[in-house]
């Protein structure tokens, strides 16, 4: 397999911009689109920002800033991808929305080219399914923010060749991060453990048992958590974490994963946590504000 060059990313959101900045600070040509032309915009300057960032505090040179700017091009259709080795998918957790931006690059991307998803739950084997090349699917799943954490957990559908394997390895490594291998079984590691104790923390607040500030000052001085599981929820995303939950519980069929009804009603609320200003938090004002 022809190595790595040109590298799409689908979805130019929280993790869409970090995945570009990182890939192409390591050297690769990044193509990136967004349905939206808005978010496009904002991911270049956020992109733009986080590398000014790095260069003040000195752990990137303003020659590394400006290279990996100018290796990374925006696209408003998906056909802008049709030169792409590798793909990486990054919109929103929802398996139809997936589903759909794999049947429409699989028409435009060469049949030699890898694809790969950034979901956190769902099946890499289904996802896998729904394109022209099983063997050449693979799950990469990246960490937020991708430009500070170490881990990318990597997961093979049941038909992803040794190939595929190897060079989605090659390219993480180059990006410099480390590998954790997951088996394809519903939010595969990081997700199954991490998600659960949020939804758990969540129910604490919806039955009374501490308030917002409770809950997290508990588990940052008790428990040593570098932040606490409502912040961290606002921080991932609540319709990322209410994914994530719906996926554990009716792929493992199983109570114990049941969503948390308030995480429910503050996603129906449009309540997203940090991307949308408001969640267990307020973050309109100066300082973050509990919302309970
Ligand atoms: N937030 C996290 O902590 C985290 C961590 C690891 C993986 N993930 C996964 O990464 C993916 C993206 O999450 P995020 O936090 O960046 O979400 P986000 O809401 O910040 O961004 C999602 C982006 O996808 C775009 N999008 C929606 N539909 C699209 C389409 N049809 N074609 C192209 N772009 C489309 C949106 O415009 C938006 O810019 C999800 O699958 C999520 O589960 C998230």
């Amino acid at each position: 397999m022809a190595a790595i060059k040109t590298v799409g990313v689908i979805g130019s959101g929280q993790m869409g911009n970090g995945i570009a900045h990182v890939a192409a600070l390591a050297g690769f040509n990044v193509v990136l689109y967004d349905v939206s032309a808005d978010r496009l915009k904002s991911a270049m300057a956020t992109i733009n920002g986080n590398l000014t960032r790095q260069v003040t505090k000195k752990t990137i040179t303003e020659d590394a800033h400006k290279h990996a700017l100018a290796r990374i091009t925006s696209s408003d259709s998906l056909d802008g991808l049709a030169a792409c080795d590798l793909v990486i998918e990054t919109a929103v957790e929802k398996e139809e929305v997936k589903r759909k931006i794999f049947h429409d690059l699989c028409a435009v991307l060469r049949p030699e080219a890898i694809i790969a998803s950034n979901t956190s739950s769902i099946s890499i084997t289904r996802l896998a399914a729904s394109t022209d090349r099983p063997e050449k699917f693979i799950g990469i799943h990246f960490m937020n923010p991708v430009p500070v954490m170490e881990l990318a957990e990597l997961i093979r559908g049941i038909a992803t060749d040794d190939a595929t394997f190897d060079a989605a390895r090659a390219f993480v490594t180059a990006m410099g991060k480390q590998i954790a291998v997951s088996e394809d079984f519903p939010a595969f590691i990081v997700n199954r453990i991490l998600l659960p104790m949020i939804n758990e923390a969540i129910y604490t607040l919806y039955e009374g048992v501490g308030n917002v500030e409770a809950i997290d000052a508990a588990m940052k001085l008790g428990a040593h958590h570098p932040m606490g599981p409502l912040e961290l929820a606002d921080f991932i995303g609540l319709d990322t974490c209410l994914s994530i939950m719906q996926v554990l519980h009716e792929g493992l069929a199983d109570s114990k994963y049941r969503p948390c009804p308030l995480l429910v009603k503050y996603v129906e609320a449009g309540w997203l946590g940090r991307k949308s200003q408001r969640g267990f938090y307020d973050y309109r004002g100066d300082k973050p504000v509990p919302t309970r």
